[in-house]
């Protein structure tokens, strides 16, 4: 009996030493302490020895049952533990960088690209880009800008006033008009890029939320041929092509004369969807600042002149990029940024 009990304990020492991996460990427990391991099997031949031998014997296969369990359970946390930095070693070794399939890319909205690039194209042309409020006060959205007080774009239908009746949300980016007379001396050459709001059923060409492009420049002697020369530079870069500009008698409160500036479809050469079979496209409304609009500025009209232009940013985008409803542009979709 000793010599089994000694040649159990000898294999199981050896057989745990060569040990790798969890399975290895399980079988080599299901060997020697499961339930038809070689230790159940010395302790049912015990219960069959003499009582004399039953009293050596009995305690000597109780303390190789405990001491093999104890090395089994050290031997188990020595494999989890090499398990675990085996994990973590090769955790610290991911590429981060790998670009999975079906992995979402961030992209920038159209309208960061348009803005971006007619920023470029202007400020190549000496222009600054300038900001306003969002949140206006009457003056700056109407009354410096010539707009009396019984006009139709006054109205609530087409404005969203506060509650105080005194401060909106403006309905144009001519905002920025006054503000920059008023803060900056002649010549002033900006552009404003930024977002309108009005008062307006939504289709797929209008929403109460979109976003215009303003330009100012004032200087002594400036002419609509100035205003025409800077218009064309500006669409030709946009458009990447020589496009020619059909100009019309337009009524802006705070121009004189006010124009409204149509460029030929950079699409077609016979007529297409884009500008309904006419050739011609309406990009802007634009004219020479107001004598009334320049004194509210606090310029001299006598010394001074400039133009001014309006553009809707949003409709340059939709014709840039071919999106053919502006719900698109504001839906958030991830499809249409995916695109871009
Ligand atoms: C203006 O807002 C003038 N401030 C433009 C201007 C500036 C004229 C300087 C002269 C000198 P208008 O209301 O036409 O003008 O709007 C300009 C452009 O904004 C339109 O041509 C159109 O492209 C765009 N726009 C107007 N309303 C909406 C709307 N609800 N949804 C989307 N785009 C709109």
């Amino acid at each position: 009996m000793q010599n089994r009990i000694n040649d159990i304990q000898k294999n199981f020492i050896n057989d745990l030493n060569k040990v790798i991996t969890q399975q290895d460990l399980e079988a080599v427990r299901v060997a020697y302490l499961g339930r038809q391991g070689f230790t159940t099997e010395i302790m049912t031949e015990l219960k069959l020895m003499s009582v004399e031998d039953k009293r050596h014997f009995g305690p000597i296969c109780n303390q190789l049952k405990i001491e093999m369990q104890n090395l089994y359970q050290a031997a188990q946390e020595k494999i989890y533990q090499q398990e675990q930095e085996i994990l973590t070693k090769n955790s610290t070794s991911f590429d981060v960088s790998i670009n999975k399939p079906g992995q979402l890319q961030g992209s920038l909205h159209p309208y960061t690209y348009i803005t971006q690039e007619i920023e470029n194209i202007f400020i190549s042309m000496g222009f600054s880009v300038a900001d306003g409020p969002e949140l206006e006060t009457d003056f700056h959205n109407f009354g410096a800008l010539n707009i009396p007080a019984d006009h139709p774009a006054r109205s609530e239908s087409d404005t969203f006033w506060l509650p105080d009746m005194q401060r909106l949300l403006r309905t144009h980016t001519s905002t920025v008009q006054v503000r920059e007379m008023k803060e900056n001396e002649p010549p002033i050459a900006i552009i404003c890029p930024g977002r309108a709001l009005r008062n307006e059923a939504t289709d797929a060409s209008h929403d109460y939320m979109f976003m215009q492009i303003e330009g100012l420049y004032i200087d002594k002697d400036v002419s609509v041929a100035n205003l025409l020369a800077v218009i064309k530079e500006f669409l030709d870069k946009l458009f990447g092509k020589s496009l020619k500009l059909r100009v019309r008698p337009g009524f802006f409160p705070f121009v004189e004369p006010g124009l409204e500036v149509d460029a030929e479809c950079p699409f077609c050469t016979t007529g297409c969807s884009t500008c309904k079979g006419t050739r011609w496209i309406e990009l802007m409304g634009a004219g020479l600042v107001h004598p009334n609009v320049l004194t509210q500025g606090g310029i001299d009209p006598k010394v001074y002149s400039g133009f001014a232009f309006g553009s809707g940013l949003t409709r340059l985008a939709m014709l840039k990029y071919h999106i053919t409803d502006i719900r698109l542009l504001h839906s958030g979709k991830i499809e249409l940024l995916e695109q871009f």
